[in-house]
């Protein structure tokens, strides 16, 4: 998927091979798939694997959290699923470097209707990444509140998912619905789909509901609960309002901490799945590489 070089500085690049592709879902709204997405990928970026982020979400909040008004009139994903514009055209370089966006923008919600009616049209998301999906080591695609026809794109086009939880007493009642959901994708589009992992958000662990949801989603999701649980921190929640994820906004804060752990613990994983592909990142970033941070 990448290897590091050592030429002077340790960095990734690309070896021709695919990019592991994490749709980060829930259907539940708020629940900080936003905030994953961005600053997980923001956080791949640092240790230093090209990842691309896609906005989904017709809401375009990963696209204005890293600096991009959905106002403004800039082709995006919007063109990219109608066929009207290739993906290599779409891709914004961000202020983090090594992240790269394909942004969205509002029209997306028309899309839904707009291609009930045309051939292919749940590979939409799928094809349109596939030519350059060999640049990048991760593709994160930040999916909207919802179960149409652009998450499942994302559902199709994804390897796995990552599913950001609140750990409340509604959490319990979306588990069923998503299985559910991956399934039903599985058994028509997607036979490859895997649950990545259940990522705890706004975690507080000095609650008892906390503590009880916490070990239930445990018990039902075993070691697909990732270690890293994201605590309730506001530099995550004012970080997007100046266009940059946590690590550039404020790199000691907690958040920032928790998504930088959470990434080496995404990238551990890709290690144990691929031994022979993937070197420790930890270690390249160790021996002084300069990443994107500040
Ligand atoms: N760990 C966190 N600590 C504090 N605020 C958070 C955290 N995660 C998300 N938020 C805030 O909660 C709200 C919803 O998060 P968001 O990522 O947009 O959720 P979603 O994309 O699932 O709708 C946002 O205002 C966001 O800034
Ligand atoms: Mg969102």
């Amino acid at each position: 998927m990448f290897h590091v070089e050592h030429r002077g500085e340790a960095r990734y690049t690309a070896d021709g091979s695919m990019a592991r592709i994490f749709a980060i879902t829930n259907q539940k709204g708020g629940v900080g798939k936003t905030t994953t997405a961005i600053n997980l990928a923001a956080s791949l970026a640092a240790a230093e694997v090209p990842t691309l982020l896609v906005d989904c979400d017709p809401q375009c909040n990963a696209s204005s959290g890293l600096g991009f008004s959905p106002d403004e009139e800039r082709p995006g994903l919007y063109q990219g699923l109608r066929r009207e514009a290739a993906a290599e055209e779409l891709l914004l370089a961000t202020a983090m470097e090594g992240l790269a966006l394909l942004p969205a923008s509002r029209d997306l919600v028309g899309l839904n209707l707009e291609l009930v009616q045309e051939p292919e049209r749940e590979f939409r998301l799928r094809q349109l990444l596939e030519p350059v999906r060999e640049r990048f080591g991760f593709v994160i695609l930040d999916c909207p509140p919802a179960l149409d026809l652009l998450n499942l794109n994302a559902l199709v086009a994804a390897d796995s998912l990552i599913v950001p939880m609140q750990c409340e007493y509604f959490a319990l009642e979306g588990v069923a619905q998503l299985v559910k959901t991956v399934q039903a994708v599985q058994s028509v589009w997607n036979p490859a789909l895997e649950i990545e992992g259940v990522l705890f958000t706004q975690f507080d662990e000095r609650t008892n509901l906390s503590k009880q949801v916490a070990d239930n989603l445990r018990q039902y999701f075993g070691d697909r609960v990732f270690r890293t649980a994201i605590p309730r921190a506001v530099r995550l929640a004012e970080a997007p309002s100046h266009g940059l994820p946590a690590l550039l906004y404020d790199l000691k804060s907690r958040g920032t901490e928790a998504y930088l752990q959470l990434a080496h613990e995404v990238i551990e994983r890709e290690r144990t799945r691929q031994p022979s592909l993937a070197p420790d990142p930890a270690a390249a970033a160790a021996s002084g590489a300069g990443s994107g941070n500040p």
